[in-house]
């Protein structure tokens, strides 16, 4: 896109079709190079660099002036555009077969030193050696960074093609409060509390999940929102506090009707970035995630594929297996590929087998390298005898020179999680992952309930509605046999988004917050406007959201998603740059009612 206010032309515009002309451009001094009597400047601005040329023979004072210049001083500059001399060519650059000869220089703005270098040479560098809150604490210039322009500026293309795809398609950009009530997506609400109310909080919404249905029951049908939530829960790699969400709800649908209008939405955030992404996405149950890749959200980049062997090792001679097998335990493992030669008995045993798995969560490992003819060496392959050995290749699909590996507990889910982080462990330990490909699933079929700290929870939200009818009658195990109508979206391994088909009946409604055990009270005092709102006439209804963050830093490959946020939180749920949270004066907690249990000693306290 052109600017052209102030009469400036952008430095990354300026191309051979310039030559001659005359241009005004501005920027920031991203370096300078005295050549004596030729001082080289480049400018930098959102659309590129271009190099500016001060040449004292042509113009003694303003060289003088460019003498001055440091980096990030903010300049303007006007000159002709010309070619550059064929030993000065710089492919690297967009422009970088141009010069700008300068005839005249205004300084804008000076600049201190910058605590890093922003300069685009610097870039490569940066990951690994500027620690990440000093890049927070002054994000303004990391943004100025070209690896952080090209995020910031990918993120605002690829929510723009979100918008695009969900206008086509008749959906309505709506939003909802920020100032509201606990929405339940399982975890603690940030609190405001009111001044006019007092004693009273709004919360943050984790999600505009109420609020988009209740535009179901209101009749539009179609909605849409690039909605900020708010989460206060145990940060992860890629989670934020708050983060973005392409929230949406459509009425008289099913699954498959969600399940497009994401797909479609996804693939034009895609290809706005030049990506074609395969649609429709292919389809995993729940269980059958698992049971292969231990993960509800399984990357399938590389396969690694879960095979069981319990049966073929009945009456193997090794014990662990053997007495497992037949206590009713599972024993499964999976191949690793390739790599019998390159992994070592040493790194195997007293690396992989005891440090990693146990960091996964597991007891042990047994590992067994498939050689050429039906051979294979292990610490233990002389408790297998040789048909159990093969039969066990057969079931984990492993050829000669893959590596099995085996994991043994009574509880299949135990079996199921341990292989589940070590198969991802293996895959970026040993660079199984195949870079540049972008593989995405929908994950349905999930259970409606789960036990969490011994207590019945929705796995989704309780507004889930159930594969199969709910009844008064059902006990935990009935319960949580429930499967629900919800779906997941995965792309690489990462949940990207989810959502469902809703109950819509006010007394099916009343069957799921029965299940999960709350009193009347609660129910009235939580959601009854939400109950009172299901009374009068709600259309099915269902939806999802994509989470915008994740999504972008996918389709950016950046190392986080605090890389695709302009002002993110850090590691510890704090900012850096404005020292976000901060103590309050005593006298705006007077407002609200409030008081610290202990006192902080910033807090000033009125005489
Ligand atoms: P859910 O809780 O699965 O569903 O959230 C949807 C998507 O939002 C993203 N996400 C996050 N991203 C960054 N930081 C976080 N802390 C975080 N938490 C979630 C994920 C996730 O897949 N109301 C339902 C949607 C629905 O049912 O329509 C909801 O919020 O990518």
């Amino acid at each position: 896109m052109k600017f052209s206010w102030n009469n400036r032309t952008q430095c990354g515009e300026c191309g051979e079709d310039y030559v001659s002309k005359t241009v005004c451009v501005a920027g920031w001094v991203d370096t300078t190079r005295d050549h004596g009597q030729l001082l080289f400047i480049h400018l930098r601005d959102r659309s590129g660099t271009l190099q500016v040329v001060c040449d004292e023979n042509q113009n003694q004072g303003l060289y003088k002036a460019s003498k001055k210049l440091r980096s990030e001083f903010v300049i303007k500059v006007s000159g002709t555009i010309q070619m550059r001399t064929p030993a000065t060519i710089n492919r690297a650059m967009n422009s970088g077969t141009i010069e700008l000869i300068a005839t005249d220089l205004e300084v804008l703005s000076d600049a201190k030193t910058p605590p890093f270098m922003v300069s685009e040479k610097a870039s490569e560098k940066m990951d690994l050696s500027v620690d990440e809150d000093l890049r927070l604490t002054y994000r303004y210039l990391d943004m100025r960074r070209p690896e952080m322009q090209r995020n910031i500026i990918g993120r605002s293309t690829i929510i723009s093609a979100l918008r695009q795809a969900l206008d086509s398609a008749g959906f309505l950009d709506i939003e909802t409060p920020f100032l509201t009530k606990s929405t339940p997506e399982g975890a603690r609400d940030y609190l405001v509390p009111s001044r006019t109310h007092p004693n009273k909080c709004f919360a943050l919404p984790q999600s505009p999940q109420l609020f988009k249905q209740l535009l179901m029951m209101s009749g539009f049908e179609r909605y849409y929102q690039v909605a900020r939530c708010f989460r206060d829960e145990d940060l992860r790699p890629n989670r934020q506090p708050e983060f973005t969400q392409l929230d949406l709800e459509a009425s008289f649908v099913n699954e498959s009707d969600i399940m497009r209008v994401t797909e479609a939405a996804i693939q034009s955030a895609f290809q706005s970035m030049g990506i074609t992404l395969d649609a429709p996405f292919e389809s995993l149950r729940y269980d059958d995630a698992m049971n292969l890749y231990g993960s509800d959200a399984p990357d399938l980049r590389y396969n690694m594929a879960f095979g069981d062997v319990t049966d073929i090792f009945k009456a193997c001679g090794y014990n662990i297996f053997k007495s497992l097998a037949n206590k009713g335990g599972r024993i499964k493992g999976f191949a690793i590929p390739g790599l019998a030669s390159s992994i070592s008995k040493n790194v195997l045993q007293n690396d992989l087998a005891s440090k990693s798995i146990q960091a996964c969560g597991g007891k042990g490992l047994t590992w067994i390298k498939c050689l050429d003819g039906n051979q294979f060496e292990s610490n233990v392959a002389q408790f297998f005898s040789q048909d159990e050995l093969i039969q066990a290749a057969h079931a984990v699909h492993a050829s000669p020179g893959d590596i099995m590996v085996f994991v043994a507990d009574q509880s299949l889910d135990v079996v199921n999680t341990v292989l589940g982080r070590f198969r991802v462990m293996i895959a970026e330990r040993f660079n199984l992952i195949p870079e540049g490909i972008f593989r995405a699933c929908w994950i349905t079929d999930f259970p409606l309930f789960e036990i969490n700290n011994g207590q019945l929870t929705s796995l989704h939200h309780p507004f889930t509605q159930a594969s199969s009818p709910l009844s008064e009658s059902m006990d935990t195990t009935a319960l949580l046999a429930l499967k629900a109508r919800a779906y997941d979206v995965v792309i690489n391994g990462q949940e990207v988004g989810g959502g469902s088909i809703r109950i819509h009946h006010p007394k099916e409604q009343a069957l799921v917050f029965k299940a999960l055990n709350l009193t009347e009270d609660e129910i009235n005092q939580k959601f009854g406007f939400f109950v009172e709102a299901l009374s009068y006439g709600a259309p099915p209804h269902g939806g999802l959201a994509i989470g915008i963050d994740r999504l972008a830093s996918i389709i950016l490959n950046t190392p986080s998603i605090r890389d695709v946020i302009a002002f993110p939180k850090n590691r510890v749920a704090y900012c850096p740059l404005t020292n976000a949270p901060s103590v309050v004066e005593q006298s705006q907690l007077d407002d609200l009612n409030l008081a610290y249990q202990s006192t902080p000693e910033s807090v000033t306290t009125p005489e």
